[in-house]
This record gives structure tokens, C-alpha cells and sequence, in this order.
């Protein structure tokens, strides 16, 4: 248990700010994240008075809907997927400033219906020529959107006008820099917010704090002290409806490019000189540019793919991924990644990072944990016959918080020792939940503040560390040669052969 006491980085990242009255364009409306994400997030965020009266949301989409018809919709989802509407006066003084303007990406005259519809509604709603153009929709439309938003002269005020680009984006290198030339031609990298929702996410922003905010860990966060870093993001969930979309992404581009590469740049940047936007992201690409595969040439030592077969989840028989609906029989994509990673730079020259991350997996955790050296000399008697390092962990999710092992004198009158752990929970700690990453992604897109999103340069980066393995494994291999896990189990063998191989092991969780 840990007492709270005031923290004064708290007030950098937690900025108590009231965007001014904008139009959030969402672009994608009839889709899910809308119903589940988007909107249920703008709704808690007024509910919680976060935002302008005046504030306006237009959804466009291809269906033919009304702005009754899209408002019911919302609804919903509000219902279904947050704490619902509550009361029902606030909530259609809401809907009041809910509208659906039909439209398709691809044409031209779309946008200028859209544009229309905008200004008439600036003046209905006091917005003031505010908006922000939210691409919630398939990547292939991202390019026609921004052309055809850069065309009808949306985009042209940096300062009023922002768009908010869903992930993937791209699907590796060279199209992750295409589409940043088209983004180029239509704005300026200041109106630009790629989202990674991890990056909205309380304990992810926390890690910042705890190693910037204290005196007493930085000076251990190096290879002089640090054994090795792992990375875990197990989900329990598995490809469901998604194999569409899935077959052609695998948990190389859907999970390890964005969601892993940044837990694991801000755990391994420099300490940013402020907390502005750029001083952090400058950190964050700095540490990229230094990292690399440990042994590019050597695919089997640093980069483990595996498929998830079938399995028991929670007692139940799951099928295996390639059995699932639309997902092809001989299909290669990985449902698994595990990657050694190194850092070429002062601090962590020599000490791998173990990244992991897999769909049906025994639980669902994500963590960071920091291993520490051993001692060097072991002195005492341990219960368990063996030393055992200091291990720092942070908890992403679920049950967030931090907690260090370490070893403890056992109550007797022999000298000998056991680990424990300390630990801090939010739960405990600040008696509340975490809020959704959403939440505060789409307050700070609307405050103007890119501090949460990711960079041109710095996507570019994460895309360069993955590209290779992408081109190894997307050159046609047998079917037979994936490695296979049961879903309901951690990871296939040779994802622990490639950690055991440097005498560690993935930790328990
Ligand atoms: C998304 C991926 O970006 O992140 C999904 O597309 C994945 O496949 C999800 O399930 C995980 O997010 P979270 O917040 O539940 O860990």
C-alpha cells in the first residue's frame, strides 16, 4: 500500500484545459469504434464537463442514415459499452449536437457537402471554423481522405484544423512513408495526431512519472545495474470476427509496431528536457534510431512467431486460428511475436530487451519488467537455494500498479532469506479506475496537444525495426514450418528456446 503524497509531474501530464468549442468530424461514423469508443468517450468527457458546450460532432459514413437515426445509434452504444446515458435530460441537450452528413470517401463532392454542412453549422453552433477530421476508417480510405480534405481546403489552418489518424498506419516501411508524403502535402506535422491508443493509457503515461518523477531509480535504469527488460502483452482473446482484417496484419504490425515499440520507448528513452510534445517524442525517435533486432541475420535467435492450434480457454475447447472463419488453412500470419531487441547507445548497450505478445493466451496481462543484475556475491541462505534478482514490474493492465522484488530476511534465528514484493495499486492507492485511453486521446487531440501521439519520424522508426522480419516472414514459407501454441498456453517452445538460449526465462505472470 502506498500513501499518496503530491507529484508534481502530475500537473505537466494532466493538463486541466477546456478545448474551445470545435466539430469533431468522424470519418468511419456507422463503424464500431465509433459506437463503442469515440463517442462514448465524448460523452463521459462532457458528462465530466471537459469540454465547450458548443462542442459538435458530425458523423460520415456511406449509409444512408438520418441525424435521428445516427443519434439512436450512439446511443446504444453509450448504453452498451460505458456507464450509459444516465440522465436523460443531459443527454439530449448531447444529442442536440449530434449529426450525419452521408458521404464517400472517394469523391470529391462529398467534401464539398461536408464543407458546407460545417460552416452552416459553425454558425448554428458557435464553432467557429474549429474541427478536428477523425479517420476512424479502413487504411486504404487515409489517402483519399487526406487529399480530398487538403483539395476542398479543409486542412489549411494548422491551428484550427487537425486530423486524427487511426492505426494501422501503414503496413511497413515504404507506405508508412508514403502515406506520411501525402499527410506532408495536405498539413503540417503540428495538425497531425496517429493515435496509439496504449499511449492514452493512465499507466503508460505513469512510467514517465516513476522514472522521471523519483530520484531513486533513474540512476539504476542502465546496463550497469539492468540484466535484461521484458515486454508482455498476452491477450486471452483471439481472432474472433477480425480474420479479415487479421490475416493480412498479424501480431507483427496489429500489436508489436505500435503498442509494443512505444512501452518499450518510453521505457528506454533519455529523460526528456520537458514534458512537451516534442521534447518527448525527440527522446522517443532517438531510442528507436538505436535499436535493432539482435541478430538480423539469425532470424530464429531474436525474432519466434507462433500460431495459436487448438486449445482449452476458461474449460472450454477453442478452435485454432486456422480454423477460424475466414482465415485461410495453410495461413502463415503469426498470432504470436517474441523479439530480442538491442539498444546501440551508452545506457543500454548489451542488455536485451524480450519483447512478447500473442492472441489466446492464458491471461490477459500487460507488463513491463526491469531485471535487475545479480548480487554478486551471495552470502546468505536462500529458501529457494538460488539468488534471485530484483525484478521491478510495472502492471499496464489489468490490476495496474508497480511492485519490486526483493529478498527478505525470514522470522527465525537462521540466517536465510525469501523473495517478496513491495507493491503499489492504483486500485488501492487512488480508489478509483483508470479512465478509458480514449478519454484522454481525444480530450488532448482536442486541446491541440500531441504529446500522446505518435510523430512522423517516430513511426518511421518503429516501421524500420519491424520491416526486416516482416520481409523474411512474408516470403513464402510452409505452413508447417509456424511454430504452433495451444491456445490457452504461453508461447511455443522456441520462443522459450530463444530466451533460455541467453540463460533467462520469460517471467511468470
Ligand atoms: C488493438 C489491436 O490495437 O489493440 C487488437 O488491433 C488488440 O488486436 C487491442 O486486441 C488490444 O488493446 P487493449 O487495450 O485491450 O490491450
Amino acid at each position: 500500500m502506498v500513501a499518496i503524497l503530491e507529484n508534481p509531474l502530475r500537473v505537466g501530464l494532466q493538463q486541466e484545459r477546456t478545448p474551445e468549442p470545435l466539430i469533431m468530424v468522424i470519418f468511419g461514423a456507422s463503424g464500431d469504434l465509433t459506437q463503442r469508443k469515440l463517442v462514448p468517450a465524448i460523452y463521459q468527457l462532457k458528462k465530466e464537463r471537459r469540454l465547450a458546450p458548443e462542442t459538435t460532432i458530425v458523423g460520415v459514413a456511406r449509409r444512408d442514415w438520418s441525424h435521428e437515426y445516427f443519434r439512436d445509434h450512439l446511443r446504444k452504444g453509450i448504453e452498451e459499452f460505458s456507464d450509459g446515458i444516465g440522465n436523460e435530460e443531459f443527454w439530449q441537450s448531447f444529442a442536440e449536437g449530434l449529426f450525419y452528413c452521408s458521404g464517400n470517401m472517394d469523391e470529391p463532392e462529398s467534401y464539398q457537402k461536408l464543407k458546407a454542412f460545417l460552416s452552416e453549422l459553425d454558425g448554428k453552433r458557435g464553432t467557429r471554423g474549429n474541427r478536428v477530421f477523425y479517420l476512424a476508417v479502413s487504411p486504404k480510405f487515409f489517402k483519399p481522405a487526406l487529399k480530398n480534405l487538403g483539395a476542398a481546403d479543409m486542412l489549411k489552418d494548422p491551428i484550427k484544423n487537425r486530423v486524427v489518424i487511426e492505426k494501422p498506419f501503414g503496413k511497413d516501411l515504404s507506405s508508412a512513408k508514403s502515406l506520411n508524403k501525402v499527410v506532408g502535402k495536405v498539413c503540417q506535422e503540428q495538425q497531425v495526431y496517429r493515435i496509439d491508443h496504449y499511449l492514452g493509457k493512465e499507466t503508460v503515461q505513469n512510467i514517465l512519472v516513476f522514472r522521471f518523477g523519483n530520484a531513486i531509480f533513474e540512476p539504476l535504469w542502465n546496463r550497469q545495474f539492468v540484466d535484461h527488460v521484458q515486454i508482455t502483452v498476452a491477450e486471452t482473446v483471439s481472432v474472433e470476427e477480425r480474420a479479415g482484417y487479421y490475416e493480412t496484419s498479424g501480431a507483427l504490425r496489429d500489436m508489436v509496431q505500435n503498442h509494443l515499440m512505444q512501452l518499450f520507448a518510453i521505457t528506454a528513452m533519455e529523460a526528456p528536457n520537458s514534458l512537451d510534445a516534442d521534447s518527448i517524442r525527440n527522446e522517443k525517435t532517438k531510442v528507436l534510431q538505436a535499436t535493432h533486432l539482435a541478430d538480423i541475420n539469425n532470424l530464429e535467435r531474436s525474432a519466434i512467431r507462433g500460431q495459436y492450434s487448438s486449445g482449452w480457454m476458461k474449460g472450454k475447447p477453442v478452435k485454432g486460428y486456422r480454423q477460424a472463419e475466414g482465415v485461410n488453412p495453410e495461413s502463415t500470419t503469426p498470432t504470436f511475436v517474441a523479439l530480442k531487441l538491442m539498444v546501440d547507445n551508452w545506457r543500454w548497450k548489451g542488455v536485451p530487451f524480450y519483447l512478447r505478445t500473442g492472441k489466446s493466451m492464458p491471461k490477459k496481462v500487460t507488463e513491463i519488467s526491469i531485471h535487475f543484475r545479480e548480487v554478486p556475491l551471495l552470502i546468505f541462505k536462500s529458501a529457494s537455494q538460488q539468488a534471485s534478482p530484483n525484478v521491478l514490474s510495472m502492471r499496464i493492465q489489468p490490476n495496474e500498479g508497480i511492485s519490486l522484488k526483493f529478498e527478505a530476511k525470514m522470522p527465525g534465528s537462521d540466517l536465510r532469506t525469501r523473495t517478496v514484493n513491495m507493491d503499489f495499486s492504483y486500485g488501492s492507492s487512488f480508489g478509483m479506475a483508470t479512465a478509458d485511453a480514449y478519454n484522454r486521446l481525444l480530450l488532448d487531440c482536442m486541446l491541440g496537444d500531441q504529446t500522446l501521439f505518435t510523430r512522423a519520424d517516430e513511426v518511421e522508426e518503429a516501421w524500420r525495426v519491424v520491416t526486416p522480419i516482416l520481409n523474411a516472414w512474408e516470403s513464402p514459407s510452409d505452413p508447417s514450418s509456424i511454430p504452433q501454441y495451444e491456445a490457452g498456453t504461453w508461447q511455443p517452445t522456441e520462443a522459450e528456446f530463444m530466451i533460455n538460449r541467453d540463460g533467462r526465462r520469460w517471467r511468470r505472470l
